[in-house]
């Protein structure tokens, strides 16, 4: 979700204008996967990295959270949308954890659209804790290092259970991964926008989604 300082700076407004305007992007995501039958989506809203911004964007965001969870709460339950998280979740402030696991507990039981917020999240870190894990089972003789499989590594990370996308994309015109899902990526088909992530609408989604079914998929085969 990239391009709302941009977009901010285009109308000569605060950077957190966009964080703002980007929330109504959220949810005319969520929207267009309930109407199309997309089961899986993960917003990649705030990297490891993003805590070196100034404290004041810092705590607009995490304000802009803790509202967003408030807001979206029951409606996530009515419409059968079940939340996630992915990041270390144990570094946001502790009133965003308790709204999350709230919201978490809440839809637990939702099936419809998985909704996962990646959250002080970094592909790299999420790795490195996953090797930690591993390498305590086997430390503690409870895992042969033979034993650790593609499945049993994809356990550890904090996407269990989620599938590999199969479709990321990426708003504002950069080409870079930027530490997002490394090892779930592979395959993954990539579409980039010039919109600033703001401006992505219902339009822009469901036209990622005709670039993707345009794609031939062949993982490695012919
Ligand atoms: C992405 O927009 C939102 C977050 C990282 C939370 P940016 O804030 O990165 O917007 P630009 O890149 O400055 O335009
Ligand atoms: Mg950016």
């Amino acid at each position: 979700m990239d391009g709302n300082g941009r977009w901010a700076e285009q109308r000569g407004l605060p950077r957190l204008a966009g964080h703002e305007a980007g929330s109504k992007s959220i949810e005319r995501c969520v929207q267009a996967c309930l109407d199309t039958g997309v089961q899986y989506l993960t917003l990649y809203a705030f990297s490891s990295e993003n805590w070196k911004r100034p404290a004041l964007e810092v705590n607009g965001l995490m304000l802009l959270l803790e509202n967003f969870l408030n807001q979206k709460r029951d409606e996530m339950v009515r419409e059968g949308i079940r939340l996630h998280h992915i990041g270390r979740i144990h570094e946001l402030p502790s009133v965003c954890q308790r709204k999350l696991r709230e919201a978490m507990q809440a839809t637990a039981a939702n099936t419809k659209l998985h909704f996962t917020l990646a959250l002080s999240y970094s592909g790299r870190t999420e790795i490195l804790d996953a090797v930690q894990s591993l390498a305590r089972e086997v430390a503690e003789g409870n895992l042969d290092p033979k034993a650790i499989t593609s499945q049993v590594f994809e356990s550890h990370l904090h996407t269990a259970g989620i599938p590999d996308p199969d479709l990321l994309i990426r708003t504002s015109g950069e080409m870079r991964i930027s530490n997002f899902l490394l090892w779930q990526l592979s395959y993954t088909e990539i579409h980039v926008t010039k919109k600033y992530w703001p401006d992505f609408g219902r339009d822009d989604f469901l036209a990622a989604l005709d670039d993707f079914q345009s794609r031939s998929r062949r993982f490695g085969g012919v």
